[in-house]
């Protein structure tokens, strides 16, 4: 292997996702230039489902169970010829990544400290990853060593697959504006070079993947909310006029509180037999309940609410790619899956004349492999490892 070449393990478990990856990067090249050699994702939504959303407690026995087995596989569709139970992991690894923030406290910490003990036996370098970093950098995912060859191997736990893609760095050039959607944060982040960023503005309340889930409850969908609104709304018009908050204020912040509560309203005056359930934990519009909703009208108010978080977030976005003449538009997060929201970006910025980069669904939804890609822009920025004891889990790290 070229001695610029790095082979980098990141660990992924911030949430309700256990993931694990391995990305072989040119340290060295002008351009990001790496490869994905694998990429495990052990989703627990099934465990979740039946309360209706991720449980803290739950999530982190969960990635207890499953972090070894990802992490194995991740290194075996790597490295085929390793031997399970006799890995010589310093001959292969040059770096581990973990996401150390934001996130789920003990969820975190499952991952961390089993990065933390992989880094103190083996001697591998261990780098603390932003997971809002991951998300950040994930749309360079499709960027490789050599195109022609790149054969990426993107696994679930028992079942591997291979695809052929093609790299695309030469679409991206700065700056960049990114927009960052997931269930904890909404942010736009102007990047003027690959190592400089800074994030224009953010939400003030909820984020927008929160309120998709939020109105998904108060709609009786079932958990995760987002893809299920989002299917939902194929169905439905967009004939209700609810709020776009914050598009009259000049900055770059959200605001997705105020939709949601419109949505309630709307609810309760369209359905004013529903009550708000008692004898439940407090707090929370999940704990309404508006009888039956007609499935028309349920697809009414999903395609109208998504509607309403697509409007605000894409006027905002294109503002800030006037004001700072960006030349590329990145679309990144969970609610970066939401096909609405890729179409439309896309479309505005084909009439600015700038390059709409959306990654693939894989890489919007937390993996392991945007963290490995964010630990390499890193490494390329020449960010140093600190020694592995003092890498942390922290769960309101913000970049
Ligand atoms: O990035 P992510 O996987 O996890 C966090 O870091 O939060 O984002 C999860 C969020 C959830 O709120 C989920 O409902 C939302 O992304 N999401 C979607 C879609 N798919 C996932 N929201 C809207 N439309 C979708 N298709
Ligand atoms: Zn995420």
């Amino acid at each position: 292997m070229k001695k610029n070449l790095v082979n980098i393990l990141a660990i992924e478990t911030s949430c309700d996702e256990t993931a694990a990856a391995v990305l072989r990067g040119d340290l060295a090249s002008k351009d990001p230039s790496f490869q994905t050699l694998s990429s495990v994702v052990k989703s627990q939504i099934k465990i979740h489902s039946p309360f209706g959303g991720v449980v803290p407690e739950v999530a982190a026995r969960a990635h207890v169970a499953s972090i070894k087995p990802v992490v194995e596989k991740a290194l075996k569709d790597a490295f085929p010829k390793l031997k399970a139970n006799s890995y010589n992991l310093k001959a292969n690894l040059d770096y581990i990544a973990v996401t150390s923030g934001p996130g789920l406290i003990m969820s975190l910490l499952v991952g961390v400290e089993f990065a933390k003990g992989l880094s103190f036996a083996t001697g591998v370098p261990l780098l603390p990853v932003n997971h809002m970093e991951g998300h950040l950098f994930s749309p360079f995912g499709l960027n490789t060593i050599d195109n022609s060859q790149l054969t990426i191997h993107q696994s679930k736990i028992g079942s591997s697959q291979r695809s052929n893609v093609k790299g695309q760095m030469s679409t991206i050039q700065y700056p960049i504006l990114s927009v960052v959607v997931s269930g904890g944060h909404t942010m736009l982040v102007l990047q003027k070079s690959e190592s400089h960023y800074k994030v224009l503005g953010s939400t003030v309340d909820d984020a927008a993947g929160e309120a998709f889930d939020k109105v998904a409850k108060l709609l009786e969908l079932p958990y995760p909310g987002g893809p299920e609104i989002s299917k939902l709304a194929l169905e439905g018009e967009a004939n209700i006029d609810f709020p776009r908050p914050m598009l009259d204020k000049p900055n770059f912040d959200f605001s997705f509180s105020g939709l949601k509560t419109a949505v309630l309203y709307y609810l309760q005056g369209r359905f004013p037999q529903g009550k708000k359930l008692k004898n439940k934990a407090k707090g929370g519009l999940h704990h309404y309940n508006f009888g039956h909703i007609p499935k028309k009208a349920k697809a009414d108010i999903a395609r109208s609410f998504e509607e309403a978080v697509v409007d605000v977030l894409v006027t905002k976005a294109m503002r800030a790619v006037k004001k700072y003449n960006c030349k590329t538009v990145t679309l990144a997060g969970g609610v970066a899956a939401n096909s609405r929201l890729r179409e439309t970006l896309q479309v505005k910025c084909q009439m600015l004349n700038v390059t709409c980069v959306v990654p693939e669904f894989k890489l919007c939804t937390d993996n392991a492999e945007m963290i490995a890609i964010a630990a390499y822009i890193k490494l390329r920025a020449k960010e140093k490892t600190p020694p592995y004891h003092k890498v942390k889990a922290d769960s309101s790290w913000e970049i």
